[in-house]
């Protein structure tokens, strides 16, 4: 089938019920509201209990994304994350197994704040293949796991949660098309973003220092890079989807900083009104980030309107793609096939 695309077909967000303000940061932190507000953007953070995991919230964010994509089944599961439950094995086989969905193949994707983008375009490329029809794709993380609550530089930017999107078989021309996915990746700065201890290269000893133990980044150099290559990654894929400059309705960024966000909107030509936004509520959540953008967000998007997705990550990693906003969709019973019902929001 020459015409088959990958379209969006629900979408899902889970976020602990634990808000944690910069004014509560102030009282552990040498920091201050000012600072990260005015730095980041960021105004409070959730942060999951003790006994909340990363996969406990991607199953809630992948159940409401299919309870609104009107399936009960998919073909395949992805979760994006490099907080995953445990070291080995993954994570993906449990949330399926949780979400009812038997024996479908269920794996992790690490590529840290673009794991996303990256599982997007395997569980698009399954579809375009014909492989797949439907494709539950998860970012989770709970960063809280691997931030040492004692760096300011870290433990202000980022939160805990989890975002879902079902993807499914389309036909060209349908809303709710994703574009090529854009991606690309930087090993040269694989120290840039790192939790040093804990892997095969160094593994976890009695010995080994806190500072090693806990996710490690140098923002200024992460900043720079961040701007650059999701600038970049987000030019080619409008270009490579056909879209002019200006033709943009929206831009959804991983939420890493508003001041990244901004840049990346007057680079592309996208009105800071039109760059989404909801890391002032949630801070960072990594992989969770777009989807959660997106499920937040859902209200203010129209059918047809014209997206574009970016990220930029650990590794470094970063992607992006094109997305016009679907309908509501329903698969009629009789005859199988999909149908608009109405805006997917609505
Ligand atoms: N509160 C108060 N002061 C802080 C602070 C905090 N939470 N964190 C850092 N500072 C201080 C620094 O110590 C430094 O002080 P100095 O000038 O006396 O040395 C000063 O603020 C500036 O630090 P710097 O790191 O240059 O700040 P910045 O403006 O670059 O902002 C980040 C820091 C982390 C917010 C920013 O670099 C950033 O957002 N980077 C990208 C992060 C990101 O996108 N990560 C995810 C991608 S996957």
């Amino acid at each position: 089938m020459t015409d088959r695309v990958a379209v969006l077909a629900g979408y899902g967000a889970d976020a602990p019920d634990r808000v944690v303000t910069n004014l509560e940061l102030e009282s552990t932190l040498d920091t201050t509201d000012a600072w990260i507000t005015s730095r980041t953007g960021i105004r409070e953070r959730r942060w999951a209990d003790p006994g909340t995991s990363t996969g406990d919230m991607a199953v809630r964010a992948g159940r409401m994304a299919m309870r609104r994509a009107g399936v009960t089944r998919v073909d395949r599961v992805v979760l994006a994350t490099s907080t995953p439950d445990h070291s080995c094995p993954a994570t993906a086989p449990w949330v399926a197994h949780q979400l009812g969905l038997g024996t479908v193949p269920a794996y992790d994707v690490a590529a840290v704040c673009s794991g996303f983008l990256y599982a997007l375009a395997g569980a698009r490329e399954a579809v375009l293949a014909g492989t797949s029809d439907t494709v539950l794709v998860i970012g989770a993380d709970r960063f809280t796991s691997i931030v040492d609550p004692g760096d300011r530089g870290t433990a202000v930017i980022f939160g805990d949660g989890a975002g879902a999107v079902v993807i499914r078989a389309g036909a060209s021309g349908e809303v709710g098309t994703l574009g090529d996915v854009v991606l690309g990746s930087d090993g040269s700065q694989s120290d840039h973003i790192m939790v040093r201890a804990g892997g095969a290269r160094q593994p976890l000893t009695s010995s080994t220092p806190q500072r090693d133990r806990h996710f490690a980044m140098r923002g200024p150099e992460v900043f720079t890079a961040a701007v650059s290559r999701m600038t970049d990654a987000a030019a080619t894929a409008l270009d490579r989807s056909g879209w002019a400059t200006g033709d943009c309705d929206w831009l959804v960024a991983h939420q890493a900083n508003w001041r990244i966000l901004a840049a990346v909107g007057r680079a592309i030509g996208i009105h800071e009104d039109r760059v989404v936004c909801d890391l002032d509520r949630f801070g960072n959540t990594s992989a969770a980030s777009i989807p959660m953008a997106l499920a937040h967000h859902a209200a203010g998007f129209r059918t047809g309107d014209r997206l574009v997705l970016a990220a930029f990550g650990g590794g470094t990693t970063w992607g992006a793609t094109t997305l016009t906003w679907p309908g509501r969709t329903s698969r009629s019973a009789t005859t199988g096939r999909t149908e608009v019902l109405s805006e997917l929001t609505r």
